[in-house]
């Protein structure tokens, strides 16, 4: 059985005093929580290690939200895998479409990025989607397929074992226009049979595969019970201990 997860990307929000506030107000409403989703707070890189510190909840791990794609050396302002995993985390975005927009990340960065954080113990989330233009020019699968073969694919079969996938519609991040459940399950779907043509149907039905762009409580519990949606990246609403909470008891 794949693992259910779902997981906050807080993005460049929250000082550290309001983070760590945030982390263990979540930890407390999950107190008496013993469902099977397992639950990522990704905060800001220096809040990590004393969130890591303050979580002894077995169903909440921390992650980063990037990574290098080198081991280490002069790169000025950059954060390695490795010290990722030395600070407490767990998990670790890749390719998230901001980082991709704003900071040129290519698939193949991605793909470098994903091993570093493979060789690191840490567990990535790989992060695909369209572009409003491209799926009005009903390219949103061929730039899925891409997205895919060129950042993960290529990875063997038992390392592809570690791998989680977000797709996020990138019209969908931020904006409060979340994709349909159809929507999300058709790309899901497809994510899937990539997977499956790669390697094999057990590593396919195993993977867990995200929904992320404007997730919410309120539209959660559909998206969440398609068949091919095993959970969510949370953007907007992992900053509200209420509304992240009743996304976390959505995903059954
Ligand atoms: P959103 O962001 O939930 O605020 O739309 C999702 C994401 O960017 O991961």
């Amino acid at each position: 059985m794949r693992k259910k997860i779902v997981a906050g990307n807080w993005k460049m929000n929250k000082n550290f005093q309001e983070g760590v506030e945030l982390a263990m107000s979540i930890q407390q409403r999950l107190n008496n929580y013993d469902g099977n989703c397992l639950v990522v707070l990704i905060p800001p890189f220096v809040h990590i290690t004393k969130i890591r510190e303050l979580i002894h909840h077995p169903k909440i791990k921390v992650g980063g939200q990037n990574c290098h794609d080198k081991p280490s050396g002069a790169y000025t302002g950059e954060v390695s895998a490795e010290m990722l995993n030395s600070a407490g985390a767990d998990y670790v975005i890749i390719g998230h479409s901001e980082r991709r927009q704003y900071y040129g990340e290519t698939n193949q960065l991605c793909y470098a990025k994903i091993n570093q954080a493979l060789d690191n113990k840490l567990i990535p989330i790989y992060c695909v989607g369209e572009t409003l233009e491209e799926r009005k020019m009903n390219l949103t699968f061929r730039v899925i397929e891409q997205q895919m073969r060129e950042g993960v694919l290529g990875l063997d079969g038992e390392d592809f074992k570690n791998i989680v996938i977000a797709y996020e519609p990138v019209w969908a991040i931020g904006t409060g226009l979340n994709a349909t459940k159809e929507q999300a399950q058709e790309v899901h779907a497809f994510i899937r049979q990539q997977i499956e043509n790669q390697y094999s149907r057990e590593i396919a039905q195993d993977t867990t595969i995200l929904y992320g762009g404007s997730c919410k409580p309120t539209n959660a519990v559909e998206l969440f019970s398609q068949p091919d949606v095993d959970g969510g990246l949370i953007g907007g609403a992992s900053l509200n201990t209420d509304d992240f909470v009743n996304i976390i008891l959505a995903n059954q």
